[in-house]
């Protein structure tokens, strides 16, 4: 059963084409692979799922429901929720309010309830960093829960964003090169930690990565893009063999393949 459809979705820049008629299906509680060069377009993809670009034309559809027009916030309530490329924390919050951050979306308490200190919302104050300290447990980082976010590692900061966009409760999760700046062992972690949240939470994962051993390691189904075209999609096996898909990226100049 399809949770993510998304058809003929294209983005200009100007007069730069980011992605030209991508279509895609995306199975639920799959773990799903966007690949391709640099420049391919896939954060452009991803912005658009998001509702961070609104696309020039296509169609993006969560369990039947279209995306297209809505802002980012309420995509992520409507269940899509996002790590970055670049990592986006609040570099002087600690760790543990990172992670609150991401459950705002879900908090019924408004600000005069945050004003006047009402019991219910010390409640679900309480409630929330319980749930925060638990997804930091989770993704290993329960022992620095107040260092502020800008002292941790780079593969520790991945891990806290990742732990921020499951505090939303989201039904995908899409990450945008997760292992970058990981060293080997932190990415055999994480491929680790990936296929869990997903048994775990039940969830749906599409990935962006240009490490080829996670990728191929995790994915039931890849798609690459190239110059901002879909130009295969299928199993791992069917990707590694793919000629259009070598082509790509030795026309790249950078061989990732194997
Ligand atoms: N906001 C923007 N304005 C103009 N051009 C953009 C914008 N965002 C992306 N682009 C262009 O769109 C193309 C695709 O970029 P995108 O970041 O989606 O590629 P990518 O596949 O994620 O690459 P990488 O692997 O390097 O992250 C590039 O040529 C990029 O310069
Ligand atoms: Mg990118």
């Amino acid at each position: 059963m399809s949770i993510l459809e998304v058809q003929n979705l294209s983005k200009k820049f100007g007069g730069l084409t980011a992605n030209q008629d991508v279509s895609m299906t995306v199975e639920k509680n799959s773990i799903t692979a966007v690949i391709g060069p640099n420049g391919a377009g896939k954060t452009t993809f991803f912005n658009m799922i998001t509702g961070v670009y609104q696309p020039t034309s296509g169609i993006i559809l969560l369990e039947n429901e279209k995306l297209n027009g809505l802002k980012p916030h309420v995509v992520c309530q409507r269940g899509i929720s996002r790590t970055f490329q670049n990592i986006r924390l609040f570099n002087e919050m600690t760790v543990l309010e990172n992670v609150m951050v991401g459950m705002h979306t879900h908090l019924k308490a408004g600000l005069f309830g945050i004003l006047f200190n009402l019991p219910t919302t010390r409640k679900e104050e309480l409630a929330t960093e319980i749930k925060a300290y638990q997804l930091l447990e989770y993704v290993g980082l329960d022992s620095f829960l107040n260092e502020k976010a800008c002292n941790l590692s780079y593969g520790a900061q991945r891990r806290l964003e990742i732990a921020r966009a499951i505090a939303a409760s989201p039904k995908i999760l899409l990450l945008d090169e997760p292992a970058a700046g990981m060293n080997p062992k932190e990415t055999k972690e994480l491929t680790q930690l990936i296929k869990k949240m997903r048994d775990e939470f039940n969830l749906t994962v599409l990935l962006i990565e240009h490490d080829m051993k996670l990728v191929m390691e995790i994915s039931e189904q890849i798609f690459v893009l190239d110059h901002g075209e879909k130009i295969a999609e299928g199993k791992p096996e069917d990707i590694r063999n793919n000629p259009k898909v070598i082509e790509a990226y030795l026309g790249s100049g950078a061989v990732h393949a194997g």
